[in-house]
């Protein structure tokens, strides 16, 4: 028997996230904490310890409802940051927020700008939602091509996507570029600025820019910097507290967890443990660059200021789902470009982590032969 669900949801596409190195050790054998997980943009050094002992003493309050719109965890952020907490909504990780964001801001059949390629996860929750994506392109080297995203805000989508360091290229958008896209949104789009990556950037991004636009959202994760991906927290922030209330009341209603709220307040403010991981992918994402620059079979795309970067294959025998494979019985996980729109054949998306990972993915990149 089959019950017909929503069409869009039947003929969306899935996400295809990293594998896990479970996969990879049981498959060829390999010691898992030998396995260089470089698809998921985890932190290198694991979990914000400051959340990890809040967690623990979260258990004590496991038989309780949590506050459903996780009050201290709002609090905790907008005093990091310098804004109401009204003006702060929290979700079971970022892409929780960003699903409210589309079903709360577009309707069925507007638009929902974003660039091309993106994180998939705007393009597959606007599609579920029967929402419309616009895709703007991007340059030769995944530049962000301003003049064409500016011609496409003109149609007046409902919702314009930037990712600032974007996803999957990592390159950090100018703030002028940030608030030419503001000023043109004007009160037709809300603006959404994605900074799940913004520590690797070392600069503090776009937040400010919150106090000058009222049409204005950022988002922003606890999976990468604080090493919180397992426990699943991520928030919207707004100065206009009109665009959080909309979000508030989509919400599924007590989407955040006591062992959530009680990691986040603490790992928000565990400084020590957020400049240790942006430390070691600094080093060793210019490490890897000079490393590549040798290569002539595989280059690095210029311009990340993330903790990931692309991979460009240059040997024309060599397609990115070869490649995958071959560095997957290596013991190297990265994810192939042929399962992100807009990315393709001759592209890898590949993790900064600990130099020991990075020297098995180099080496293993120079055992690949053709088929
Ligand atoms: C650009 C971007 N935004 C948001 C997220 C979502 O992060 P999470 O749901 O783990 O908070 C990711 C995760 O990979 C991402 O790449």
């Amino acid at each position: 028997m089959v019950i017909p669900s929503n069409q869009a949801l039947i003929d969306g596409e899935l996400y295809v996230p990293g594998l896990p190195a479970e996969y990879v050790a049981e498959r060829f054998g390999i010691a898992p904490a030998d396995v260089a997980k470089l698809g998921s943009a985890e932190n290198p050094h694991g979990a914000s310890p400051k959340a990890l002992a809040a967690v623990k003493e979260a258990e004590s309050r496991l038989a309780i409802y949590p506050d459903w719109t996780a009050r201290a965890l709002r609090t905790a952020i907008a005093e990091k940051y310098g804004f109401d907490p009204d003006g702060v909504v929290c979700g079971s990780g970022e892409t929780e927020v960003i699903s409210m964001v589309i079903r709360a801001f577009a309707g069925p059949d507007d638009t929902v700008l974003m660039h091309k390629p993106c994180f998939p996860l705007y393009r597959i929750y606007a599609h579920c939602e029967g929402r419309r994506p616009l895709y703007a392109p991007m340059g030769p080297d995944f530049e962000f091509c301003m003049d064409e995203y500016l011609a496409l805000l003109a149609q007046r989508p409902r919702i314009a996507f930037l990712t600032s360091p974007h996803n999957p290229c990592g390159r950090l958008m100018e703030i002028d570029d940030i608030r030419r896209v503001c000023e043109a949104a004007d009160d037709a789009t809300l603006v959404v600025l994605d900074e799940a990556y913004i520590h690797y950037s070392e600069t503090e991004g776009g937040m400010h820019l919150l106090r000058e636009y009222p049409n204005l959202i950022v988002l922003r994760t606890f999976s990468k910097a604080f090493g919180l991906a397992g426990l699943r927290i991520g928030f919207g922030i707004a100065n206009n507290v009109g665009l959080i209330d909309p979000l508030r009341r989509i919400k599924p209603t007590w989407n955040m967890g006591q062992v959530q709220i009680a990691g986040g307040v603490a790992g928000i403010n565990d400084d020590a443990h957020v400049a240790r991981a942006v430390q070691t992918i600094v080093e060793n994402r210019a490490y890897v660059a000079s490393e590549l620059a040798k290569s002539d079979r595989f280059s690095m795309v210029p311009g990340s200021r993330s903790n990931f970067f692309l991979t460009r294959i240059l040997d024309p025998e060599l397609g990115a789902t070869h490649v995958f494979n071959e560095l997957l019985k290596r013991g190297v996980i990265v994810k192939d470009g042929n399962d992100i729109i807009g990315l393709g054949d001759r592209y890898l998306r590949v993790d900064v982590n600990l130099k020991k990972h990075m020297d098995r993915f180099l080496w293993a990149l120079s055992e690949i032969r053709p088929h």
